[in-house]
């Protein structure tokens, strides 16, 4: 039984921390907190023992904490870091490496320049097997997943008649219960986003890969648009779709009218957190056009790095083979039961 802590209880940590302490491999020590506020009693009404630093305990005295963070870690075997975007690096810094902790990182995080968390970035559809032996590793983002699992079906049927991928990402401004984050009228511009040399580092630097990326005001979920270039006449999409059939973690919808919608059927089918855990390719959106294919699909923000961070964790603390790891996860998140319930909520009419 192997020892993991969860640092951050936000809307990613906290997905975390629910979906694995299922999980009969690991025993979960606790989840740190930052903030004296109510979800420290939603952690502990779900049975998990809350840390905080030792600097802030002052702070909890009206909350019934279990110790310190620093105490937690003495007792841990990995941490699966969830604090904001920059601050893992220094986690890493100061708590997790001095203690000789393995460490997952998240996609606010990043794999170049001096504040690197790692050396790689991880994607199960593509490195699974680089994450052996590793100590710190860090989890792609939500849209640098998604994409993923786009190309690299694609670069394995297709190879070398790629010519070029071309991707607009529209992201979205907040998350569902990211209560205290407005979402304003404004579409706003992110030039050099990440996410491309984020992707380029595990599908290789040379990748023709273009990304442009805007935010506009919605929480539900991020929108690509990508364009995908061959060197002669682009396959049909009834071929790109057939692709994806049996991809992990990818439904196809053809009749969904918006995120917004994909969100409210995943409430009404009951999954945790309203989360679908996937992408979601638009049938209806794609389109051949010479030697370009058109797609379109969304992506969970929320749900889809979860079990991600449950394959990286098998893979670093157990170096399990890769179906192994696959068929646990799927044992927590039930993602291919519930692939089928979303494909005939959204079904061709
Ligand atoms: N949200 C998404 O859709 C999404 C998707 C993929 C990846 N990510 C990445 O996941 C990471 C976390 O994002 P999030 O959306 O979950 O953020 P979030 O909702 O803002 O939560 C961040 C959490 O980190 C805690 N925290 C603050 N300082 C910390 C520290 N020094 N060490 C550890 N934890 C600390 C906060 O605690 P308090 O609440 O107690 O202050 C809060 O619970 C980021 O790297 C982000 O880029 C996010």
């Amino acid at each position: 039984m192997k020892r993991v802590f969860i640092n951050g209880y936000g809307s990613i940590g906290r997905r975390i921390a629910q979906f694995i302490k299922d999980d009969p491999e690991i025993q979960i020590i606790g989840i740190g907190k930052f903030s004296p506020d109510e979800k420290v009693n939603d952690a502990i009404s779900r049975g998990f023992d809350v840390y905080v630093p030792q600097k802030n305990i002052d702070s909890f005295k009206n909350y019934k904490i279990k110790g310190t963070i620093e105490d937690a870690l003495a007792n841990t075997d990995l941490v699966i870091d969830g604090s904001p975007g920059g601050t893992g690096f220094a986690n890493k810094k100061n708590l997790y490496e001095p203690k000789g902790i393995m460490a997952i990182y998240q996609g606010g995080e990043s794999v170049f320049g001096e504040e690197r968390v790692s050396d790689l970035l991880f994607n199960s559809r593509v490195n699974y097997k680089e994450a052996y032996g590793k100590r710190h590793v860090m989890q792609g983002s939500c849209n640098v997943t998604g994409m993923g699992r786009i190309l690299q079906p694609l670069r394995e049927k297709y190879g070398s008649r790629l010519v070029r991928f071309d991707a607009i990402l529209v992201r979205r401004w907040a998350d569902i219960e990211q209560t205290e984050k407005s979402v304003p009228d404004t579409i706003e511009m992110s030039p050099n986003p990440h996410h491309q040399d984020d992707v380029k580092s595990y599908l290789g630097k040379d990748t023709p890969l273009f990304i442009q990326a805007i935010k506009v005001p919605t929480r539900q979920m991020h929108v690509h648009m990508m364009s995908i270039r061959f060197k002669d006449e682009a396959p049909n999409p009834s071929e790109i779709l057939d692709l994806y059939k049996n991809e992990y973690g990818v439904a196809t919808f053809w009749t969904a009218k918006g995120t917004k919608q994909i969100r409210d059927a995943a409430e009404s089918l009951k999954f945790s957190f309203k989360d679908t855990n996937m992408i979601h390719i638009h049938a209806n959106m794609v389109e051949k056009i010479g030697d370009t294919v058109k797609m379109v699909y969304s992506d969970d923000q929320t749900g889809i790095v979860i079990p991600e961070n449950h394959i990286l964790m098998q893979a670093m603390l157990f170096q399990k083979p890769y179906a192994e790891a696959f068929a646990h996860t799927e044992k927590l998140f039930h993602m291919e039961e519930k692939k089928k319930s979303l494909q005939e909520f959204f079904a061709k009419k």
